[in-house]
């Protein structure tokens, strides 16, 4: 009994033509508009990254931002938190995927910052462009990496590029 209501189910459906009412939007103009430029090599503006304390804050800020408490904390001067057009300024969640001093709730995607000056910066292993250039843009000397794109698309300006290699540069 079971079977043959079944039957006559799939029967019905089969024979119904469903076309005109699923809807089939056309996304290309969507996909188009958020599709990548061509990576990028940029060449780091002159004195981007530095020790400023006002500049690692703003860069901290980015870093930390949409992390628990952290996006509570007013935006640090020389920040906007809403855009001309009234929109809220998406900034960052590089702890989306770094772990940093400080970090709360990171994940591991890309490779731990913490202590990234001493291990890093001072033995020469990586350089203020290396930093600057992996935030802008990390397909140049990563074609296959994870890591978002940051300047090319113009989710950051060059400034916030400068203060974020700048926090991850610095000494914590
Ligand atoms: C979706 C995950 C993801 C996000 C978000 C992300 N990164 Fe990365 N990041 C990676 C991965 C994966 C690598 C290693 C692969 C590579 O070199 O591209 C990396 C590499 C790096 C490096 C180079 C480390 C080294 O010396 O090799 C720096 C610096 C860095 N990220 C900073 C940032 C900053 C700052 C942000 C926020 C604007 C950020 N990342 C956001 C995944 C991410």
């Amino acid at each position: 009994m079971r079977k043959v209501i079944m039957l006559g189910i799939a029967t019905l459906l089969g024979a119904a033509d469903l076309s005109s009412v699923i809807e089939s939007p056309d996304a290309t103009a969507i996909l188009l508009k958020d599709a990548l430029p061509a990576p990028k090599m940029y060449t780091m503006p002159e004195g981007c990254i530095t020790d400023n304390s006002a500049a690692i804050a703003r860069g901290k800020y980015i870093f930390h931002n949409l992390n628990g408490k952290e996006t509570k904390e007013p935006a640090p001067e020389g920040l906007v938190k809403i855009l001309p057009n009234g929109k809220e300024k998406q900034y960052g969640n590089c702890v989306a995927c770094h772990n940093i001093e400080g970090a709360k709730g990171y994940g591991n995607i890309g490779p731990d910052l913490t202590n990234y000056k001493p291990l890093y910066m001072d033995n020469g292993v990586r350089n203020a462009q290396f930093v600057y250039q992996k935030i802008a843009d990390p397909r140049v000397d990563n074609a296959q990496t994870h890591m978002t794109v940051n300047l090319a698309n113009g989710l950051f300006t060059e400034r916030e590029v400068c203060d974020l290699a700048s926090y991850v540069a610095s000494k914590k």
